[in-house]
Protein backbone atom coordinates (compact mmCIF):
# COMPACT_ATOMS: atom_id res chain seq x y z
CA UNK A 1 0.00 0.00 0.00
CA UNK A 2 1.19 3.29 -0.93
CA UNK A 3 0.76 6.10 0.99
CA UNK A 4 1.02 10.09 0.21
CA UNK A 5 3.96 11.79 1.49
CA UNK A 6 2.61 13.53 4.24
CA UNK A 7 0.08 11.65 5.37
CA UNK A 8 -0.43 10.75 8.84
CA UNK A 9 -2.65 7.98 9.15
CA UNK A 10 -1.64 7.36 13.06
CA UNK A 11 -3.07 10.76 14.17
CA UNK A 12 -4.59 9.74 17.58
CA UNK A 13 -3.28 6.97 17.82
CA UNK A 14 -1.10 5.33 20.49
CA UNK A 15 1.84 3.14 20.00
CA UNK A 16 4.65 1.48 22.27
CA UNK A 17 8.09 0.11 20.50
CA UNK A 18 10.78 -1.67 22.79
CA UNK A 19 14.40 -1.78 21.06
CA UNK A 20 17.89 -2.58 21.96
CA UNK A 21 19.05 -5.51 24.10
CA UNK A 22 18.33 -5.87 27.85
CA UNK A 23 21.30 -6.19 30.16
CA UNK A 24 20.97 -8.53 32.71
CA UNK A 25 23.25 -8.39 35.81
CA UNK A 26 25.93 -10.88 37.26
CA UNK A 27 27.48 -8.59 39.33
CA UNK A 28 27.87 -4.85 39.45
CA UNK A 29 30.65 -5.01 36.58
CA UNK A 30 29.43 -8.07 34.53
CA UNK A 31 25.84 -8.98 32.78
CA UNK A 32 24.20 -11.20 30.11
CA UNK A 33 22.92 -9.41 27.05
CA UNK A 34 22.10 -10.54 23.69
CA UNK A 35 23.29 -8.71 20.39
CA UNK A 36 21.04 -5.57 19.66
CA UNK A 37 21.94 -1.92 18.19
CA UNK A 38 18.27 -1.27 18.45
CA UNK A 39 18.54 0.38 15.06
CA UNK A 40 16.09 -1.50 13.62
CA UNK A 41 13.61 -0.40 16.70
CA UNK A 42 14.28 2.86 16.85
CA UNK A 43 13.74 3.40 13.66
CA UNK A 44 10.38 1.88 13.65
CA UNK A 45 9.44 3.67 16.54
CA UNK A 46 10.35 6.86 14.53
CA UNK A 47 8.46 5.50 11.16
CA UNK A 48 5.39 5.12 13.92
CA UNK A 49 5.78 9.07 14.67
CA UNK A 50 6.25 10.19 11.71
CA UNK A 51 2.76 9.08 10.34
CA UNK A 52 1.19 10.49 13.58
CA UNK A 53 1.12 8.08 15.95
CA UNK A 54 2.04 9.01 19.79
CA UNK A 55 5.03 6.65 20.36
CA UNK A 56 5.99 5.37 23.95
CA UNK A 57 10.12 3.97 23.00
CA UNK A 58 11.27 1.38 25.81
CA UNK A 59 14.82 1.17 25.16
CA UNK A 60 17.14 -1.19 26.54
CA UNK A 61 20.62 -0.09 26.87
CA UNK A 62 21.90 1.19 23.30
CA UNK A 63 24.39 3.77 22.16
CA UNK A 64 22.25 5.47 19.71
CA UNK A 65 20.18 8.84 20.81
CA UNK A 66 16.70 9.15 21.67
CA UNK A 67 14.90 9.42 18.18
CA UNK A 68 12.53 12.67 18.61
CA UNK A 69 9.50 13.50 18.64
CA UNK A 70 8.74 11.04 21.12
CA UNK A 71 9.28 9.21 24.74
CA UNK A 72 11.71 7.52 25.62
CA UNK A 73 11.78 5.16 28.47
CA UNK A 74 15.27 3.96 29.59
CA UNK A 75 15.63 0.61 30.99
CA UNK A 76 18.31 -1.94 31.92
CA UNK A 77 16.70 -5.37 32.27
CA UNK A 78 13.65 -7.31 30.99
CA UNK A 79 11.52 -6.53 34.28
CA UNK A 80 11.96 -3.49 33.83
CA UNK A 81 11.40 -3.39 30.38
CA UNK A 82 8.18 -5.26 31.26
CA UNK A 83 6.87 -2.99 34.13
CA UNK A 84 7.45 0.04 31.57
CA UNK A 85 5.89 -1.26 28.82
CA UNK A 86 2.88 -2.22 31.53
CA UNK A 87 2.72 1.10 32.71
CA UNK A 88 1.55 2.71 28.70
CA UNK A 89 -1.67 0.23 28.62
CA UNK A 90 -3.82 1.07 27.08
CA UNK A 91 -2.41 1.38 23.63
CA UNK A 92 -3.66 0.94 20.24
CA UNK A 93 -0.11 -0.80 19.10
CA UNK A 94 2.61 -2.27 20.05
CA UNK A 95 5.39 -3.12 18.34
CA UNK A 96 8.14 -5.75 20.45
CA UNK A 97 11.58 -5.47 18.78
CA UNK A 98 13.36 -5.65 21.86
CA UNK A 99 16.22 -8.73 21.90
CA UNK A 100 15.41 -9.32 25.55
CA UNK A 101 17.66 -11.49 27.16
CA UNK A 102 16.13 -15.16 28.02
CA UNK A 103 18.00 -15.21 31.32
CA UNK A 104 19.01 -13.80 34.38
CA UNK A 105 21.29 -14.55 37.04
CA UNK A 106 18.70 -16.06 40.35
CA UNK A 107 20.94 -13.37 42.69
CA UNK A 108 23.21 -11.23 41.09
CA UNK A 109 26.52 -10.05 43.42
CA UNK A 110 26.41 -7.11 45.30
CA UNK A 111 30.09 -7.07 44.94
CA UNK A 112 32.16 -7.66 41.72
CA UNK A 113 33.08 -11.74 41.90
CA UNK A 114 36.81 -12.05 42.55
CA UNK A 115 38.54 -14.94 40.27
CA UNK A 116 40.32 -17.62 41.87
CA UNK A 117 43.39 -17.80 39.77
CA UNK A 118 43.55 -21.26 38.73
CA UNK A 119 40.00 -22.51 39.50
CA UNK A 120 37.15 -22.65 37.56
CA UNK A 121 34.35 -20.43 38.35
CA UNK A 122 30.85 -21.85 40.14
CA UNK A 123 27.89 -22.01 37.65
CA UNK A 124 25.41 -18.89 37.38
CA UNK A 125 22.23 -20.10 38.74
CA UNK A 126 20.04 -18.55 35.80
CA UNK A 127 16.03 -18.25 35.33
CA UNK A 128 13.46 -17.58 32.63
CA UNK A 129 13.12 -13.73 32.45
CA UNK A 130 9.34 -12.66 31.61
CA UNK A 131 8.30 -12.56 28.08
CA UNK A 132 6.64 -9.11 27.31
CA UNK A 133 5.50 -9.95 23.52
CA UNK A 134 3.63 -12.77 24.96
CA UNK A 135 2.44 -10.95 28.46
CA UNK A 136 1.12 -8.28 26.27
CA UNK A 137 -0.71 -10.74 23.39
CA UNK A 138 -2.46 -11.98 26.34
CA UNK A 139 -3.17 -9.16 28.71
CA UNK A 140 -6.58 -7.97 29.33
CA UNK A 141 -5.82 -4.71 27.95
CA UNK A 142 -4.25 -6.08 25.08
CA UNK A 143 -3.55 -3.70 22.35
CA UNK A 144 -5.28 -3.76 18.88
CA UNK A 145 -2.68 -4.51 17.12
CA UNK A 146 0.79 -6.55 18.48
CA UNK A 147 3.71 -6.95 16.17
CA UNK A 148 6.46 -9.40 17.21
CA UNK A 149 9.95 -9.92 16.13
CA UNK A 150 11.49 -13.22 15.65
CA UNK A 151 15.56 -13.33 15.29
CA UNK A 152 16.12 -16.68 13.65
CA UNK A 153 19.29 -18.70 12.67
CA UNK A 154 17.81 -21.30 11.14
CA UNK A 155 13.77 -22.64 10.30
CA UNK A 156 12.68 -19.02 10.42
CA UNK A 157 9.33 -20.18 8.94
CA UNK A 158 8.37 -22.83 10.81
CA UNK A 159 9.84 -20.87 14.56
CA UNK A 160 8.22 -17.72 13.34
CA UNK A 161 4.73 -19.01 12.63
CA UNK A 162 4.99 -20.61 16.12
CA UNK A 163 5.95 -17.39 17.76
CA UNK A 164 2.87 -15.99 16.26
CA UNK A 165 0.87 -18.67 17.87
CA UNK A 166 2.64 -18.78 21.66
CA UNK A 167 2.56 -15.16 21.97
CA UNK A 168 -0.79 -13.99 20.47
CA UNK A 169 0.66 -11.29 18.03
CA UNK A 170 -1.05 -10.49 14.86
CA UNK A 171 1.96 -10.21 13.03
CA UNK A 172 5.57 -11.48 13.34
CA UNK A 173 8.57 -10.24 11.29
CA UNK A 174 10.74 -12.79 10.99
CA UNK A 175 14.66 -12.50 9.75
CA UNK A 176 17.22 -14.38 9.65
CA UNK A 177 20.18 -13.53 12.07
CA UNK A 178 22.59 -16.15 11.11
CA UNK A 179 26.39 -14.49 11.30
CA UNK A 180 26.86 -14.86 7.60
CA UNK A 181 23.83 -12.25 6.85
CA UNK A 182 25.50 -9.75 8.34
CA UNK A 183 21.97 -8.27 9.60
CA UNK A 184 23.54 -8.22 13.47
CA UNK A 185 24.68 -4.80 14.17
CA UNK A 186 24.35 -3.90 9.95
CA UNK A 187 22.39 -1.42 8.08
CA UNK A 188 20.21 -3.76 5.95
CA UNK A 189 17.55 -6.48 6.96
CA UNK A 190 15.57 -9.18 5.19
CA UNK A 191 12.12 -9.89 6.73
CA UNK A 192 9.27 -12.14 6.59
CA UNK A 193 5.92 -10.66 8.09
CA UNK A 194 4.15 -13.78 9.31
CA UNK A 195 0.45 -13.25 9.84
CA UNK A 196 -2.91 -15.46 10.10
CA UNK A 197 -2.98 -14.54 6.36
CA UNK A 198 -0.01 -16.33 5.59
CA UNK A 199 4.10 -14.97 4.42
CA UNK A 200 4.95 -12.03 2.78
CA UNK A 201 8.63 -12.11 1.90
CA UNK A 202 10.29 -8.14 1.72
CA UNK A 203 13.13 -7.87 -0.34
CA UNK A 204 16.41 -6.97 1.42
CA UNK A 205 15.90 -3.21 2.58
CA UNK A 206 17.40 -0.67 4.73
CA UNK A 207 16.30 -1.07 8.12
CA UNK A 208 14.91 2.55 7.43
CA UNK A 209 12.64 1.02 4.49
CA UNK A 210 11.61 -2.02 7.06
CA UNK A 211 10.53 0.57 9.37
CA UNK A 212 8.96 2.79 6.62
CA UNK A 213 7.43 -0.27 4.90
CA UNK A 214 5.86 -1.81 8.66
CA UNK A 215 4.11 1.66 9.96
CA UNK A 216 3.02 1.85 6.63
CA UNK A 217 1.56 -2.04 7.02
CA UNK A 218 0.48 -0.85 10.58
CA UNK A 219 -1.77 1.96 9.72
CA UNK A 220 -2.68 -0.20 6.74
CA UNK A 221 -4.06 -3.08 9.40
CA UNK A 222 -5.50 -0.16 11.67
CA UNK A 223 -7.55 1.42 9.22
CA UNK A 224 -9.10 -1.78 7.33
N1 LIG B 1 10.42 -11.17 23.58
C1 LIG B 1 9.94 -10.51 24.69
N2 LIG B 1 10.33 -10.91 25.93
C2 LIG B 1 11.18 -11.93 26.10
C3 LIG B 1 11.69 -12.62 24.95
C4 LIG B 1 11.27 -12.21 23.72
O1 LIG B 1 9.17 -9.56 24.55
N3 LIG B 1 11.54 -12.31 27.31
C5 LIG B 1 9.94 -10.75 22.26
C6 LIG B 1 10.98 -10.12 21.37
O2 LIG B 1 11.02 -8.73 21.55
C7 LIG B 1 10.45 -10.50 19.99
C8 LIG B 1 9.79 -11.84 20.22
O3 LIG B 1 9.48 -11.90 21.60
O4 LIG B 1 9.46 -9.61 19.55
C9 LIG B 1 10.59 -13.03 19.81
O5 LIG B 1 11.84 -13.02 20.48
P1 LIG B 1 12.81 -14.25 20.26
O6 LIG B 1 14.01 -14.08 21.12
O7 LIG B 1 13.00 -14.44 18.78
O8 LIG B 1 11.88 -15.45 20.77
P2 LIG B 1 11.82 -16.29 22.10
O9 LIG B 1 10.39 -16.51 22.40
O10 LIG B 1 12.63 -15.66 23.18
O11 LIG B 1 12.43 -17.68 21.68
P3 LIG B 1 13.96 -18.12 21.34
O12 LIG B 1 14.88 -17.01 21.79
O13 LIG B 1 14.15 -19.39 22.06
O14 LIG B 1 13.98 -18.29 19.83
CA1 LIG C 1 14.82 -15.05 22.94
Amino acid sequence: EILDAGARPLEGRTAIVTSGPTHEPIDPVRYIANRSSGRQGHAIAAALARLGAKVTLVSGPVTIPDPSGMTTLHVETASEMLEAVTSQLPTDIAVMVAAVADWRVVTSADQKIKKQPGEAPAALQLTENPDILKTIGHHAQRPQLVVGFAAETQNVEAYGRAKLERKGADMIVANDVSPETGVMGGNRNRVKIISAQGIDEWPDLSKEEVAERLAALIASKLSG
